[in-house]
């Protein structure tokens, strides 16, 4: 079974979820940053696992246009798709609004990675927001942004065991 991992992050947190889901999973794969590497042909690959960070309620552009570009193609591979976020209670959301519909329904599975900032990489803006979503969360008591690793495992568990 080959595999890619193609993904999009700003500062880190879900290129090192990436990273981890391809250590735990068998057989050949594949890392592809979508901002920084040549995305290889799909015809290589028969599973293939999309994701990226969400930023005011969305995903990476670049991401969101792959799916759709590629649909026919994407369609007849082994599918999986994840975010990190720091809003696990709008997962559902943020799952419609980055993926095409079809090919959701057709996904092994849909894994939230949780979340992390990392403000000493960040530019002004999202070190501004970063410190006002910070203190309203402080303040209306909301459970903190965690990473999730087991949600990981998870996900490499399911495509392991489909193959
Ligand atoms: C400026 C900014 C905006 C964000 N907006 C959202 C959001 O709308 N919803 C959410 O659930 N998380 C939001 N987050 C949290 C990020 O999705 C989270 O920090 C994620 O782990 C970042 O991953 P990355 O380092 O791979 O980009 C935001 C973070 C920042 C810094």
């Amino acid at each position: 079974m080959k595999t890619m991992i193609l993904y999009a992050s700003n500062y880190g947190f879900t290129a090192d979820c990436a990273a981890e889901l391809k250590k735990n999973l068998h057989g050949e794969t594949r890392l592809v940053n979508i901002n920084s590497d040549k995305i290889p042909a799909l015809n290589d690959y028969d599973t293939v696992l999309v994701g990226g960070s969400i930023y005011i309620g969305q995903i990476n552009k670049k991401i969101k246009k792959y799916c759709l570009a590629h649909l026919d193609e994407l369609q007849n591979k082994n599918l999986g798709f994840f975010i990190s976020c720091g809003s696990p209670e709008t997962i559902e959301d943020y799952f419609k609004n980055s993926f095409p519909e079809t090919l959701l329904e057709k996904a092994l599975c849909l894994e939230n990675f949780g979340g992390e900032m990392r403000p000493d990489k960040m530019k002004f803006f999202h070190k501004f927001v970063s410190n006002m979503v910070e203190k309203s969360a402080q303040k209306d008591d909301t459970p903190a942004m965690r990473p999730l690793p087991e949600h990981i495992i998870r996900m490499a568990n399911t495509i392991n065991n489909h193959s």
